[in-house]
């Protein structure tokens, strides 16, 4: 039959159900610029307001991945995808660790937006590292290492790349059905055997209440199982930045620490409860607690580091201004507002604005003291890095309001909420 974009417009528009065929018919006609951005964003905020039935996601996540290639490894492999969040360096250490215990890791990442940080920006502050690898050398380095964290490679979901760009700047991204089709098209066409999603919840996630994650984990998972991919969610606390470290290199310099035994408690605990879920996804028994204490998972790290031109031993880039918060009075730290602390690092320079932005790889907060810990007049609460002054104001103004001291300690919430299993 053939289709046009107004008629798809329109039946989204009006409230009317897509169907196979015209969902398959758009979304290869936008990728192959048949189909105009100024049509495509109509259709997406036609979306946005009339939402689409699960049938309706799940063939739109097919015309997705349709619309470029599906990879396959040559070893069994698992991967992990975080919707993202402040201090979330996780991916850094937990890919290392899962290959350590046995199951190859193809992680193809992305970039940073807005406040929450991405991971390749965090890898590119390791002077020589490098984030763009074609399939082979991908392939090669599955077999050599376990490990690689890089850049999706060109063919992977083309439709969602574009379509992605355009919700950016139209205001459509913040709708389940979109964002659940261009993760899990992103993450089913990367090709690992099983996949554990980790949904965020609280102020510097993008799901702000638990209602609404719960829906985009529910919605992954289904999407997930119905195209035959073993799928587990997690959802978990992001109203506190995780662990100390909020930025770029200093995120790979906790990673590091956590690698090599030490680092805050809770980074240990998701990296540790992410490998768990996802080797026992793989089928593969191990501890990875142990293998983390063994330091076998940061020999895995520093080979994969190595293997894309990168250091691991090089120092990490420092900035050129320091600025401390200091307590203003004694108590306990009661909160500590994890979208403040992510604007805070942002305007410092660590994330950017536009997607052709480039970002400081010293830039970051550092937080001397986490909720529940004690503190004292003066001492350093937080830390601002960055390598442009001026940006230090507008870091303060995004951190006023986002911490609190009492004289008694605050009860914190859970690190991991719920778990929603395919
Ligand atoms: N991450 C994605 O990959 N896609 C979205 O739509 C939102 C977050």
């Amino acid at each position: 039959m053939n289709h046009t974009a107004v008629d798809v417009i329109r039946t989204k528009r009006d409230g009317g159900v897509l169907t196979d065929d015209q969902i398959d018919w758009v979304i290869s006609a936008y990728t192959r610029g048949d189909v105009a951005d100024e049509q495509m964003s109509a259709l997406a905020m036609a979306v946005f307001l009339n939402g689409m039935t699960f049938a309706e996601t799940s063939r739109w996540t097919q015309a997705m991945i349709d619309s470029g290639e599906r990879l396959s490894w040559p070893v069994p492999t698992v991967d992990n995808h975080s919707t993202g969040g402040v201090g979330d360096k996780i991916t850094l250490p937990l890919a290392p660790l899962v290959a350590a215990c046995g199951v190859a890791v193809p992680q193809l990442s992305g970039r940073g937006l807005g406040h929450t940080g991405g991971t390749l920006d965090k890898l590119e502050s390791i002077p020589g590292w490098r984030a763009s690898l074609t399939s082979a050398e991908i392939r090669a380095q599955l077999e050599s290492v376990g490990a690689v964290v890089c850049a999706p490679t060109d063919g992977l979901a083309p439709a969602d790349r574009k379509l992605y760009a355009l919700r950016d700047v139209t205001a459509t991204v913040e709708c389940v059905p979109l964002i659940a089709s261009s993760i899990m098209s992103k993450k089913i066409a990367e090709g690992a055997g099983a996949l554990v999603l980790d949904v965020k919840v609280g102020s510097g996630a993008f799901m702000k209440s638990l209602s609404d994650a719960r829906s985009l984990a529910s919605a992954l998972v289904a999407i997930g199982t119905a195209h035959g991919q073993k799928v587990t969610a997690l959802l978990t606390d992001m109203s506190v930045p995780l662990g100390r470290a909020v930025g770029n290199a200093v995120e790979v310099a906790e990673a590091v620490e956590v690698l090599k035994g030490g680092g805050p408690a809770d980074v240990i605990a998701l990296t540790v409860a992410l490998a768990t879920e996802m080797l026992s996804l793989a089928g593969m028994p191990a501890d990875p607690a142990a293998v983390l204490a063994s330091g076998e998972a940061y020999e895995t790290w520093a080979r994969m580091i190595a293997a894309q031109g990168g250091d691991p031993a090089a120092e990490l880039p420092r900035p050129r201004h320091v600025h401390v918060v200091e307590a203003p009075r004694d108590g306990f730290l009661s909160r500590l507002d994890a979208l403040g602390v992510g604007v805070a690092a942002w305007r410092l320079g660590a994330g950017r604005a536009r997607k052709e932005d480039p970002v400081q790889a010293a830039a970051g907060v550092v937080c001397h003291v986490k909720p529940g810990e004690a503190v004292v007049t003066g001492a350093p609460l937080l830390e601002l890095h960055t390598d442009t002054p001026d940006a230090v104001a507008g870091a303060l103004a995004a951190l006023a309001g986002a911490y609190e001291i009492t004289d008694e300690p605050a009860a914190g919430n859970p690190l991991i909420i719920e778990t929603i299993r395919g």
